[in-house]
């Protein structure tokens, strides 16, 4: 088969790799229809995250079809179509039956592309198979249910939830890249009275407005501290998301919080931050922080499929998958290129009708 191949700091490659095959009982091999690429895979690919051997392949986020499944897999059978999460899950340990698969200390947690083999291939090997793969239900797109594999589910439960988003809250959001997008979209779910989206980027800002921002701040030209206030009477917001994962967008969402209000970080942070105690200790603030479990899959995959939730804004640029070298340069060139996601599709999703195509010519 065809698979992205991490070669170390600066290197991939578009190579033949052996095809995967069960290892474990537990384990489906499924074939990868569409992928995509996330802002992790380029940070793999600068060398910030040494554990990831070189000759690993990369990508986390996947729809696809079952091919074969190991003996001790029960609710899958060759032929489903599966959306394939970001953090897999052994089911059997203690954080995985409190429904933290991030933290899951049976082999699961963020394995794809990262210690084991991952998704931007023609075909996967999927471990936990049973816990770790959601069926697609017909009518839904590969294209609708591909998010719902790291970022939507990232921005609902590490922001969203664990910033505990209520109606009329005025919500602040550090960073418009895809994850603080997906934060403006899943805390539309709950009502905020308002939604103030941060960024240095022009091009972010427009795509914060279009995703449903009522007020974008550019804080680059403007002191976002001071807009938040003039917004909130002086007081501040009542949950403030960090959505960059630098120290100064930690700092800057804990200066622009309310009394008695919440900082949900999302950042992956590679460096230490100041943390203001002296100043925050009698402001009554929560911060709060996660790497996702995305326990919220089928929970959000039955707002999109009820059309409450619209994920299509996301998939700015398509590719065939044998041209992810390309999709990989047009995603990391986003200041020029205006990338939010790329959507890369494996030759049977090309050459076949999605299931929804199928769906809407049968009616
Ligand atoms: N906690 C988790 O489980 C989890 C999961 C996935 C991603 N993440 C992290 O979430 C963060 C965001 O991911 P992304 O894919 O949206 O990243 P991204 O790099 O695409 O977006 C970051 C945005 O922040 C903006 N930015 C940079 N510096 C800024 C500043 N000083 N002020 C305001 N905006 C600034 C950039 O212009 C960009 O639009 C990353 O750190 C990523 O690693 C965390
Ligand atoms: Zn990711
Ligand atoms: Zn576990």
């Amino acid at each position: 088969m065809k698979a992205l191949v991490y070669h170390g700091p600066g290197e991939r490659g578009w190579d033949t790799a052996p095809d995967p095959s069960i290892r474990e009982p537990t384990d489906a091999i499924v074939r990868v229809d569409t992928t995509t690429i996330c802002g992790t895979d380029l940070h793999i690919l600068k060398g910030d995250v040494p554990e990831v051997k070189a000759g690993t392949i990369l990508g986390h986020e996947a729809v696809g079809t079952v091919q074969e499944v190991g003996a001790a897999v029960t609710t899958l059978v060759p032929g489903d179509r599966v959306l394939l999460s970001c953090v897999s899950a052994c089911g059997r340990c203690r954080f995985c039956k409190e429904g933290r698969y991030g933290q899951c200390l049976g082999g699961g947690g963020w394995i794809f592309g990262h210690l084991i083999d991952g998704v931007q291939a023609e075909l996967a090997r999927v471990p936990f198979a049973d816990n770790s793969a959601y069926k697609v239900p017909d009518q839904l797109s590969d294209e609708q249910v591909l998010f719902l594999a790291d970022i939507l589910p990232t921005s609902y439960e590490v922001g969203v939830l664990n910033g505990a988003v209520s109606p009329g809250d005025v919500v602040a959001i550090v960073g418009a890249g895809p994850i603080g997008l997906a934060a403006i979209l899943t805390a539309r779910l709950y009502t905020p009275g308002l939604i103030v989206a941060i960024d240095l980027a022009e091009s972010r800002l427009r795509s914060a407005l279009s995703f449903g921002a009522d007020v974008v701040v550019d804080n680059a030209r403007e002191n976002a501290v001071e807009k938040i206030m003039q917004l909130t009477g002086g007081l501040g917001a009542d949950v403030a998301f960090e959505a960059v994962g630098v120290p100064d967008t930690f700092e800057l969402a804990t200066e622009l919080i309310r009394p008695g209000g919440r900082v949900a970080n999302i950042g992956v942070h590679g460096h230490s931050a100041q943390l203001h105690l002296e100043r925050l200790w009698i402001r009554d603030v929560t911060i709060t922080t996660g790497l996702v479990d995305t326990f919220s899959i089928p929970r959000l995959m039955r707002l999109i499929a009820s059309g409450r939730l619209d994920p299509s804004l996301f998939a700015t640029h398509r590719f065939a998958l044998e041209d992810t070298m390309a999709a990989y340069d047009v995603f990391a060139d986003a200041a020029n290129t205006n990338a939010l996601k790329v959507v890369l599709e494996g030759e049977a999703r090309r050459t076949s009708a999605s299931p929804r195509e199928q769906a809407s010519a049968l009616a």
